[in-house]
């Protein structure tokens, strides 16, 4: 398959990018490197910088014939998207109808668009784990544009036929991650933890996040290229409710140090609990994550040892 993969250069694009190559896929990934890293790419690896609202695109479209589009550009960051709604409107909307109207224009079959857990806000613990039916309520403009995005792509699907498949993820993590965007807090104690630096909770350590392994990510990303069941939204997550103090315990035995964190005060917006369930995509995309987070963490951390 010929695959287009926006932000190919950025955290989960670079794990995405490896595997499509790996299974035999031509790949172009288009990123104007704001976050994204040239060389986050494997060798080999075409990469086109542009951005995603260049007129340039509809040239790449029109000379390359994708048969798929893996959209994963974006603007990440929850709390700039509440600094600057506008930006966020402007790279997560504007660039991704731009992306869709070349995909109209030059015949693509599929596109894959990157989701997140921000699009159903703060819900109700009873909730969890998450389904996919919860009516999604973001607290974020983040939140908003990706909801907003989901509903773009059930509309060019109805109207013009272009399937789709939406993945939600939950916090993700692994090698070649930046320190901001929504899994930052393992990148950041990994780090911290690699430099011999001390890490810091803010709050009691026992809000729990969904901690899924980018490569487990990719996967679910390739499912969906192939998926009979698209034309619909999956969350992508362990479906496990880890606390940030389990985690430190899980880093200890990693690095073979005694980390003893302090603790400051809880950050305004910050949930408490979190979790997606799995279910959807465990049935229906036959996907599961495979690899542990003790064996993802110990990846994570080696990788930022060597940096
Ligand atoms: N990391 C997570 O935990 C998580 C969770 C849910 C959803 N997501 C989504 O997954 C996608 C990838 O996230 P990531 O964590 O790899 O972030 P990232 O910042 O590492 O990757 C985003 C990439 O897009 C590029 N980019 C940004 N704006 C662009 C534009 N206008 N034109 C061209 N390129 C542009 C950046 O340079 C970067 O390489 C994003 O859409 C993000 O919202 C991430």
């Amino acid at each position: 398959m010929k695959i287009l993969v926006t932000g190919g250069a950025g955290f989960i694009g670079s794990h995405l990018v490896r595997q499509l190559m790996e299974a035999g896929d031509e790949v172009i990934s288009l990123d104007n490197l704001s976050t994204g890293l040239r060389e986050n790419l494997p060798e080999g690896a075409r990469l086109e910088v542009m951005d995603t609202h260049d007129d340039k695109v509809e040239d790449l479209f029109r000379q390359e014939h994708f048969d798929a589009v893996v959209h994963l550009a974006a603007q990440t960051l929850v709390s700039d998207s509440m600094v600057d709604p506008e930006n966020d409107m402007y790279q997560n909307i504007a660039g991704t109808v731009h992306i869709m109207e070349c995909c109209r224009k030059y015949g693509v079959k599929r596109v894959i668009f990157s989701s997140s857990a921000a699009t159903y806000g703060d819900v109700d613990e009873k909730a969890l784990p998450v389904q996919e039916t919860l009516p999604q309520i973001p607290l974020s403009f983040y939140g908003l544009t990706k909801m907003t995005v989901e509903k773009y792509l059930a509309l060019y699907h109805m109207a013009f036929g272009i399937h789709y498949v939406v993945l939600r993820f939950s916090n993700v993590y692994g090698e070649r991650q930046g320190d901001g965007g929504e899994g930052g807090v393992i990148s950041i104690f990994a780090k911290r933890l690699a430099k011999g630096q001390d890490i810091t909770i803010f709050g009691n350590g026992k809000q729990t996040r969904d901690f899924v392994y980018a490569g487990d990510i990719a996967r679910g990303i390739r499912l969906a290229l192939t998926t009979p069941n698209a034309d619909t939204c999956y969350n992508l997550s362990t479906q496990t409710e880890i606390s940030l103090n389990e985690l430190v315990t899980i880093l200890s035995r990693i690095t073979g140090k005694e980390i003893t964190p302090s603790y400051g005060p809880v950050r305004e917006g910050d949930i408490y609990r979190s979790s997606l369930s799995n279910e959807k995509a465990v049935k229906n995309l036959h996907w599961t994550p495979e690899v542990s987070l003790e064996e993802g963490l110990k990846r994570t951390y080696q990788y930022f040892q060597k940096q």
